[in-house]
């Protein structure tokens, strides 16, 4: 089967492209390398010793794509591209909506005029807004508080109604947690620009790149003031995908997360006693918009997909900081 990957090149994309290499896809990437680097291709490559077609291409060109499907038979989509850091979406609310929704309909005009009918689009937890519980299930209500989780509330809108009304369209919605770690090659790993969340900052922290990790919060009403998140490791998440692709049929949505919280510092610790480093912190007010608790109810994807997250913690820590080991400029 040839699958399509847009944002192919970016942390979780290239993580599921190898992925999927390995299981004997034929991978073609899409990517507009906004917040990504071409030099991924290459070691996307190294690690699965296969080759597979990249194209430099922005969703908000519709010529563009209709190059890519018009050159390859894509069978499925796994949809990732999109801009996804929530403080800028809130500075930025036009920009996210244009490439992040625009963006997402210029796919799905060339896909239905090519055919090609099965997308898995990359969800987020973040549509669940302020949760009224914890653990999260898929049939929660729906909110969202800053324009980049509007535009994933928004895109599964979009699909839920595609596939209302164009019965051939299969459509899987897969709700990440809290994405976190690193290929065990240490070759590929989450590198942003400007890092925004929790892991890549204690990596910054823990390498003296910053003075100290700052922790947002420490009045929550949680086992120890600090905010807890469902950590999922690349790996596992890449692995829901296959599994995904391997069930498709009609709309389907399921959480991709492990089913535990683990609080802010859980994490540090954790990161410290298995990398042997110490991560400096500063407590600090809570971050506007943040949420005391949020983990998954992640029992319908095994019940399901037949898909369980089988990393934990440690591993999560052991590869993100080996990869920041083998990448640090
Ligand atoms: C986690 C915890 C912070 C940074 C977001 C998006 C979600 C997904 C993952 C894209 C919180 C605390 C963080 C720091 C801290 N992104 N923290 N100091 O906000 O749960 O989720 O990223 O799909 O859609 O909403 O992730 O890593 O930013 O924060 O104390 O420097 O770490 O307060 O409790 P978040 P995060």
């Amino acid at each position: 089967m040839k699958i399509l990957v847009t944002g192919g090149t970016g942390f979780i994309g290239s993580h599921t492209s190898v992925e999927l290499i390995e299981k004997g896809y034929d991978v073609i990437i899409l990517d507009n390398l906004c917040n990504s680097d071409a030099s991924v291709n290459s070691i996307i490559d190294s690690i699965t010793n296969k080759s597979h077609v990249f194209y430099k291409t922005d969703l908000l060109d519709e010529d563009g794509i209709e190059r890519v499907f018009s050159e390859n038979e894509i069978d499925a989509v796994i949809h990732f591209a999109g801009l996804k850091a929530v403080g800028e979406s809130v500075q930025m609310p036009l920009e996210y909506y244009n490439n992040n929704i625009t963006g997402t309909l210029n796919l799905l005009k060339v896909m239905r005029a090519h055919g090609c009918k099965k997308l898995v689009f990359s969800s987020s937890a973040t549509v669940y807004g302020v949760p009224k519980s914890v653990p999260i299930k898929e049939d929660f209500p729906l909110s969202t508080t800053n324009p980049y989780g509007s535009t994933k509330l928004m895109i599964e809108r979009i699909l839920t109604d595609l596939c209302a009304a164009d019965k051939e369209f299969d459509v899987t919605l897969l709700r990440y947690f809290n994405p976190v770690g690193a290929h065990p090659s240490g070759l590929l790993g989450d590198n942003p620009t400007h890092p925004n969340n929790l892991m890549p900052r204690i990596v910054d922290a823990a390498l003296g790149k910053t003075e100290a990790l700052t922790v947002y919060g420490t009045d929550y009403p949680t086992r120890d003031g600090t905010g807890v998140r469902d950590y999922i490791h690349v790996m596992d998440l890449a692995h829901g995908h296959i599994k995904a692709l391997e069930h498709m049929g009609g709309m389907k949505i399921y959480n991709l997360g492990t089913g535990n919280g683990q609080s802010v510092l859980d994490l540090v610790k954790s990161f410290e006693r298995v990398n042997g480093v110490k991560v400096p912190c500063v407590n600090m007010p809570r971050r506007e918009g943040d949420v005391a608790e949020c983990y998954a109810d992640a029992s319908k994807a095994e019940r399901e997909l037949g898909w369980k997250a089988t990393r934990d913690v440690d591993d999560m820590c052991r590869s993100t900081w080996n990869f920041a080991l083998k990448s640090r400029k």
